[in-house]
């Protein structure tokens, strides 16, 4: 069993520190630039509010997190919710992705989220798998619609109704 907890902002700085390899080692994240705990912290905090953030930890040490998040801003919208999940590259595949999602995905249907979206920067045969392991089905890929390290980059579109 591996426990699974809302974060706080005190996690901000290992939450930053977890995703920063995945801004600026590829493009898994399509940001440019990798987050300084400051920022991390509003956004965990706006998180919270709206969806939820949180974290897989053992032995006191976060190991991986994952959230919800605004697809897209127009009212209508607002009973849908992007998610994420990112685990610290020396800890894949124990389970992490999967016990985060299956806490979070009950929280966002609790506060009234119908639909999960999860875009996926292509390649990635690991997020892939878990997505489709957690019942989330391919939408359709978004093709070169980001431009990274010197390469249009696709995005494939996942979703799971909740
Ligand atoms: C994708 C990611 C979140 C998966 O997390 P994880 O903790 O390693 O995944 P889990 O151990 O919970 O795996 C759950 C299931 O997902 C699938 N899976 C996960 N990683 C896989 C891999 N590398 N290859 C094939 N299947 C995989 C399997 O079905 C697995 O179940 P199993 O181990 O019983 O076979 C993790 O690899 C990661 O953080 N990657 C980098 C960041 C990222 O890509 N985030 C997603 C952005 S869209």
């Amino acid at each position: 069993m591996i426990p699974v907890r809302s974060a706080t902002v005190a996690d901000a700085s290992r939450c930053a520190e977890i995703y920063a390899p995945f801004v600026t080692d590829g493009w898994v994240s399509f940001e440019l630039d990798a987050p300084d705990p400051d920022e991390m912290a509003g956004r965990i905090a706006k998180a919270l509010n709206s969806h939820d953030w949180l974290v897989a930890e053992r032995d006191g040490a976060v190991l991986g997190y994952a959230y919800g998040s605004e697809h897209r801003t127009r009212g209508a919208y607002q009973t849908s919710c992007d998610v994420a999940v990112y685990i610290d590259p020396g800890q894949a595949r124990q389970g992490l992705g999967r016990a985060l999602y299956e806490a979070l995905l009950p929280r966002l249907k609790a506060r009234k989220i119908h639909a999960a979206f999860a875009g996926i920067a292509l390649p990635n045969e690991a997020s892939i798998a878990l997505h489709r392991a957690m019942g989330f089905e391919l939408v359709g890929t978004y093709k070169e619609v980001g431009w990274k390290m010197g390469g249009w980059r696709d995005v494939a579109w996942f979703q799971r109704l909740l």
